[in-house]
């Protein structure tokens, strides 16, 4: 049995940020309504040179640093995101051509706010079978790119930003203990982004009025969210900590899904567990979606709330619907030793990367102009031969 440990961290914001009376600027709010209803005190918005994948590779390269393992020790890449530039090429494969982790499979994980959770799994999994051993999971959001920024009720509540983890396979008993997925594709209609089938998909769906059928943007029943979110939060940890044969007083820190202050307060309440064993950073970054809980925990790491042997539960909820709870027994590395790695990181092998990805593009081209497809009518007059013979046994 192998098991998976979370060896490195990184998150990466984009410079820009959005306070709420900035927002208030752009539609009829205020501070005070947003923090109240929320506790968002403002979000970081990308800038135009950004893209879900840059911002991934920001927080993939600096967690790798953490982790001490270079790219080309990577086994694979997942990145759990709703806002993929391309369908394809996956945000994961742009990711491995920017790392230059020449020996990683790549792929990407929908799953909404719960991506992140997902994606952990996934890469726990992974290990456990011993098909791979380095992992980097990776949540990263461009919400600000589909927004309605006239919609009031969504538009205050998004920002943009990324994190990732590395998860090694070790025979050394830790990491990740238990995990429990869930979804309930009924409640597809509470949260949506429309795709492909833009048109189609608003017209199917009950959040038509709501975003506008012409439009790919976040549409939202918030009140129904904050119900499901406010039920399977409290539920989805006792079942993962039932899962570990540990209490809920066992649990050292809850890293959740950033979505509502509120949510977390009535969570508390629910378990019977101080407010402050929730992490909350929703304030500072709004609620970036798969990148929250990622961007969460490196905080919470920076902020020395995590130490060796804590048990810390990851809990995600969102479009799905879905929702889902992680447990992690967090191993052990001294905060001098991290600060040093991270002064490693070297900028340099990024830069490398890309030219060698350069190079490989203008292989691929000259290699495809010097050799032609093999000309059609030639394999007409050999198929004609063919038959001719054939007759001619016959
Ligand atoms: O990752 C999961 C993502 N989604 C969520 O987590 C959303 C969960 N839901 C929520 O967080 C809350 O439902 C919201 C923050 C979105 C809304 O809070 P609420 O307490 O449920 O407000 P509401 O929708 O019931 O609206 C109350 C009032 C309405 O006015 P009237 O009809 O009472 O006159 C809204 O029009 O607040 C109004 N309102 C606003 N007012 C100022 C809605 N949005 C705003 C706004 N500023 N931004």
């Amino acid at each position: 049995m192998k098991y998976a440990h979370i060896i490195g961290w990184g998150r990466y914001v984009p410079n820009r940020v959005m306070t709420n009376d900035q927002m208030a600027e752009l539609v009829d709010t205020t501070d005070e309504w947003i923090f109240t209803r929320t506790g968002i005190r403002q979000r970081h918005i990308a800038g135009e040179q950004d893209t879900t994948a840059t911002l991934a590779f920001e927080a993939a390269a600096r967690a790798l640093a953490v982790a001490n393992v270079s790219p080309s020790q990577v086994d694979l890449i997942i990145v759990a995101t709703s806002t993929a530039e391309y369908a394809f090429p996956s945000t994961a494969t742009q990711v491995q051509s920017y790392l230059g982790a020449s020996n990683a499979a790549a792929f990407d994980l929908s799953a909404a706010c719960t991506g992140f959770v997902y994606a952990v799994n996934m890469a726990w999994q992974a290990i456990a079978t011993g098909s791979v051993k380095n992992v980097v999971v990776i949540g990263a959001e461009m919400m600000s790119r589909v927004m309605d920024w006239e919609d009031r009720q969504t538009c205050i509540l998004f920002g943009d930003g990324a994190g990732a983890v590395v998860m090694q396979g070790s025979s050394v008993p830790g990491g990740v203990i238990a995990s429990a997925l869930h979804a309930d594709g009924s409640g597809g209609n509470v949260l949506s982004l429309p795709n492909v089938y833009k048109n189609h998909a608003a017209i199917m769906s009950p959040t038509y009025e709501l975003n506008g059928a012409d439009k790919n943007v976040v549409g939202m029943h918030g009140r129904q969210v904050f119900r499901f979110a406010t039920s399977v939060v409290p539920d989805s940890i006792r079942e993962v900590v039932a899962k570990a044969n540990l209490t809920v007083k066992d649990v050292d820190l809850v890293i959740p899904h950033q979505a509502n202050s509120r949510i977390l307060e009535s969570a508390a309440k629910k378990l019977g567990i101080p407010e402050e064993k929730f992490y909350s950073n929703v304030h500072r970054v709004g609620n970036t979606s798969a990148a929250s809980i990622p961007i969460a925990l490196c905080e919470a790491i920076d902020e020395g709330r995590i130490k060796p042997n804590d048990k810390v539960i990851f809990i995600g909820f969102g479009g799905g619907l879905t929702w889902g709870s992680t447990l992690v027994r967090w191993g052990s590395k001294a905060p001098d030793e991290l600060k040093l790695l991270e002064r490693e990181w070297k900028r340099t092998r990024y830069v490398m990367a890309r030219g060698r990805a350069k190079l490989r593009q203008w292989g691929r081209q000259l290699s495809a102009y010097f050799t032609p497809s093999p000309n059609p009518d030639a394999r007409l007059k050999d198929a004609e031969k063919d038959k001719d013979k054939k007759k001619g046994v016959d």
